[in-house]
């Protein structure tokens, strides 16, 4: 099984366009150790020919681009990407699937609360039924991942993360943003005997998911902040990373810490947020987190399994 790294930042990438602190000038002006990254997304192949693509980033067309794994082989018409996996309804999850309406057969997967998001949004009518059909897969099943042109040797099993509703429908969930079991949710993908896990975000280690996790070969994990109160300390936003629907990487109750004992054979971070000092692989904080243990990824990363 083939991993590609299509995208390695939280929402807005890195640097977010208006983010002026400093590991996003860093980024923009090329300075030092601090590489610019496009929105969190990963393709996976059994075959290294056909791609599920698990998540779509509003930075879709560059990260195509930018891998030739995505070009087209045949026709005049051809993509290797055969079917979308959402994890969330979340804008930098799911704007991508605009960049994908040229009439091209592909099957996009997510759970029916997900679905029922797009299909009240009239925008993504522009993907066609008749070129995109789409599947609801239940949690805690294992399904057999199926691509415009069959099956692609790939089985996720999905499950319920703490986590949040997304940010554009707060209104509607006022008083309880926390959302349903299937509006965030984690994957264990797998082909044959690799396996690995996908978590991109996740408000909580709860001491069910740390069993589910536990000698896990692989996983991606929410890196979005390195504090709870990054954004706070900064003087960018009120908004703690609790609030935002994700655990911090430091501190007693951080990632680092909840994922000790868990012998997970590689941990890396994604969904890595602009404000995040892990980004400059000059900080203090990034040396903390190779120390324990953790890679932070990167655009373009390639894992085989
Ligand atoms: C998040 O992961 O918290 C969201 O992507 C936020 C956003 O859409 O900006
Ligand atoms: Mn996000």
């Amino acid at each position: 099984m083939e991993v590609i790294v299509l995208g390695s930042a939280a929402g807005g990438g890195f640097p977010q366009w208006n983010c002026n602190a400093p590991t996003s000038k860093a980024a923009r002006e090329g300075a030092g150790g601090a590489q610019q990254r496009t929105q969190a997304s990963i393709a996976v192949s059994a075959d290294g020919e056909n791609w599920l693509l698990v998540n779509a980033s509003p930075d879709l067309r560059q990260q195509l681009l930018q891998n030739r794994a995505f070009w087209p082989r045949q026709g005049l018409r051809d993509s290797p990407i055969k079917a979308v996996l959402l994890t969330s309804a979340e804008i930098d999850h799911v704007a991508g699937l605009l960049s994908m309406r040229e009439s091209q057969p592909f099957r996009l997967w997510a759970t029916s609360s997900v679905l029922g998001i797009l299909a009240e949004n009239p925008i993504f009518g522009a993907l066609a039924p008749d070129y995109v059909e789409r599947s609801a897969f239940p949690l805690g099943d294992p399904i057999k991942i199926a691509g415009a042109s069959g099956d692609l040797g790939l089985v996720i099993e999905a499950f319920p993360v703490p986590g949040k509703v997304p940010l554009f429908l707060e209104s509607r969930h006022v008083g309880d943003l926390a959302g349903g079991v299937e509006d965030t949710i984690g994957l264990e993908i797998r082909s044959g005997a690799a396996r690995f896990h996908f978590i991109p975000g996740c408000a909580r280690l709860t001491p069910a998911l740390r069993e589910r996790l536990r000698g896990s070969p692989l996983i991606f994990f929410d890196g979005t902040l390195w504090s709870d109160t990054e954004l706070v300390d900064l003087g960018i936003s009120a908004k703690t990373g609790a609030r935002m629907g994700h655990m911090s990487i430091s501190g007693a109750d951080g990632t680092m810490a909840a994922f000790e004992g868990l012998a997970i054979g590689r941990k890396v971070f994604i969904h890595v947020n602009t404000t995040n000092p892990v980004l400059d692989e000059a900080s203090l904080e990034h040396a903390a987190t190779v120390a324990a243990g953790w890679e932070v990824a990167q655009d373009g990363m390639r894992i085989s399994l």
